[in-house]
């Protein structure tokens, strides 16, 4: 196995309160990684360290063997990091091509390819019959699946999935599971925060835990599971 990201010692500061702190851990290329805990872990901050939206008050974010700690949002799309937001940001009055045309720009600079990059993954995502609305008509399981299209259409390495599976029906959360099993075959990594543990236990190789800012735990689905400073940070919750 490769290391594809390393963050060590990250840490993250608003102020007075440490958002994320002294956090450790690697994901290995190929990878579906969990990343759990209570409401204001610090789960979305560490997500927003990676993918360039913050810059970390300490610490050390290594990707594919290079330094990119602070590198700007933009840089870490073209090294290969794609997130979708807990907040789905899509261009409300875009079609849905169009949003993933967005995406698709990144490596596809004339229009012709773009648009070939951003349909195959529309196609991939089951959205295919959905191309020509606008965005904001989709349904909520449709737009986090637009979401995942845009970011796919990056062709990453690396995906930061953040809650896409809030408010979906149990068979929406099976196809999103399904979805995600089918990215992994392709070779790209995952680390996915999610609070449906039905949707994440399944499918993560590797889950970390956080809690007030620090990682609690980490290892296999099952160790997590049965770890008591895991379930204490969850009964308090
Ligand atoms: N931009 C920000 N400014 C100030 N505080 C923030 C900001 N983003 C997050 N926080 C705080 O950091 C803590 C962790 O938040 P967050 O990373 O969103 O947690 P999670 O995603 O695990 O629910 C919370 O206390 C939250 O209020
Ligand atoms: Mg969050």
């Amino acid at each position: 196995m490769s290391r594809l990201l390393v963050v060590e010692n990250l840490g993250k500061r608003f102020g007075g309160l440490a958002a994320n702190e002294a956090i450790s851990f690697e994901l290995q290329a190929g990878q579906i990684v969990g990343l759990i805990g209570p409401n204001g872990a610090g789960k979305t901050t560490l997500f927003n360290c990676i993918a360039g939206f913050y810059q970390p008050s300490e610490g050390t974010i290594h990707f594919l063997g290079k330094d990119i700690t602070g590198h700007a949002s933009a840089q870490m799309a073209h090294l290969g990091i794609a997130r979708t937001f807990q907040i789905v940001r899509s261009f409300g009055s875009l079609t849905v091509l169009e949003n993933v045309m967005v995406g698709a720009m990144l490596r596809n600079k004339g229009v012709g390819a773009a648009r070939e990059r951003a349909l195959a993954a529309l196609e991939f995502c089951g959205l295919a019959g959905r191309i020509a609305m606008t965005a904001s008509n989709l349904t909520v399981a449709e737009q986090r699946r637009l979401e995942l299209a845009r970011a796919l259409a990056t062709e990453p390495k690396l995906l930061l999935l953040d809650e896409i599976m809030a408010g979906l029906t149990p068979s929406e959360v099976h196809e999103a599971v399904h979805l995600i099993k089918e990215i992994q075959l392709r070779g790209i990594a995952c680390l996915i925060v999610e609070h449906v543990m039905e949707g994440i236990m399944p499918i993560a190789d590797h889950m970390i835990v956080l809690d007030y800012g620090r990682k609690i735990a980490e290892g296999t689905p099952a160790e997590i599971s049965r770890n008591p400073a895991v379930l204490a940070a969850y009964l308090g919750e």
